[in-house]
């Protein structure tokens, strides 16, 4: 049977990439025999001004049936300051589908490529080999808080709020795919809050160090999240595994993007469940970065997140690692042959990178 994928194009930059990693997968499915039934929806911004919601009931239907679903990137100035009813899920299209697929892991690996180390402001050799897998609770915290808004205080003052929340099975679950992912790579974890000024934190840190007497084997390390940040960039070698809530995995997986020489090398999946393992319903597979309207159709946004992407796709949804690996390699043969997208010093076009990459994952010269 076919794979189903779901493609929503999204905003801004969205649908061309979208379209680089549609293109990928066509080549690869022509190569290898791999089936591929692809849908196209409107998500975000452009479903907003379609049909008046950033997710529709049917979108969210459609991604349930589906395999996997690969989106391109949503969001933009136009609808920032958009209020729908309902709650924090019906304000963000991409939101709406993390929280209807339940998709609380995110992967978020960041490592080095050998070909963009001058572009990192790292000196020589510092970064080399850094390889971090930035674990991302993805359906919780601020970023789903039920209490916020914006209104006068008792005090009659104006004020924001958005009270975060963090439930103990919330943290359970994911530190315990913390830790079974740090065993399967280096055997290490180290879990992020800010236990000393939160107690969503504090809870945060106490279920990590109980979840982690099951894992006599994995180092458990507990940093506040500035200190990680600051920690991040002065020795990235010390880090396999960074687990993070919501809120601070954002921010953080954003940051390790400067050992990858770019916002535009990262990939991400946001899982059911951990990877090889038992999954209910469909994964998100997206790069980390924006929508970026300031270069939208214009022709020359990095794809190279959204082909490493389809590699973690193909890996976690299709069983294929062996593919994803021969992606990954493509990648890394491009960049060294110079071809890349402005962000990365380059003139090619988002098509031309492309092109390339699937030249050389069908093992021609880029
Ligand atoms: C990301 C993005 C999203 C987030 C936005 C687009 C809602 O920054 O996937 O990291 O903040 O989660
Ligand atoms: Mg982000």
């Amino acid at each position: 049977m076919a794979a189903r994928l779901l493609v929503p194009g999204g905003d801004g930059i969205g649908p061309e990439v979208a379209a680089c990693g549609e293109a990928l997968l066509a080549a690869v499915a022509a190569d290898t025999g791999l089936r591929l039934r692809l849908e196209h929806d409107l998500l975000h911004g452009a479903a907003h001004d379609a049909w008046g919601t950033f997710c529709r009931d049917e979108t969210l239907a459609l991604a349930r049936d589906c395999d996997a679903v690969p989106v391109g990137a949503v969001g933009g100035p136009r609808w920032d300051g958009i209020v729908l009813p309902g709650g924090p899920e019906m304000q963000d299209g991409l939101m709406r589908l993390r929280a209807g697929l339940d998709t609380f892991v995110g992967l978020r690996p960041a490592r080095t490529w050998g070909p963009l180390a001058p572009r990192t402001p790292f000196r020589p050799g510092h970064a080399e080999g850094a390889d971090i897998l930035v674990l991302r609770e993805m359906c919780g915290g601020v970023y789903f808080a039920p209490e916020r808004g914006i209104g006068p205080g008792p005090d009659g003052i104006l004020a924001g709020h958005d009270m975060t929340r963090y439930s103990l099975p919330e943290i359970e679950r994911i530190a315990r795919t913390g830790f079974i992912l740090a065993r399967r790579r280096r055997g290490r974890l180290c879990s992020v809050d800010k236990a000393n000024v939160m107690q969503s934190g504090v809870l945060w840190r106490r279920t990590v160090t109980e979840i982690g007497r099951d894992f006599p084997d994995v180092a458990l390390r507990h940093l506040h999240a500035d200190n990680a940040a600051f920690q991040i960039v002065r020795d990235p070698l010390q880090f396999d595994v960074i687990l993070a809530d919501n809120l601070f995995g954002d921010i953080l997986s954003d940051l390790a993007g400067i050992l990858a020489g770019g916002l535009g090398m990262l990939p991400s999946a946001s899982l059911n469940g951990l990877p090889e393992g038992p999954q209910q319903g469909p994964g998100i597979y997206e790069a980390v970065h924006g929508s970026a309207p300031d270069i939208a159709g214009r022709g020359i946004a990095n794809p190279m997140g959204t082909l490493l992407s389809v590699a973690m796709l193909l890996d976690h949804a299709l069983g294929r690692p062996d593919l994803a690996a021969r992606i990954e390699a493509a990648v890394e043969a491009v960049l060294a042959a110079g071809i890349r997208t402005p962000d990365l010093g380059g003139r090619a076009t988002s098509t031309e990178v492309t092109r390339a990459v699937i030249q050389a994952c069908l093992g021609r010269r880029p």
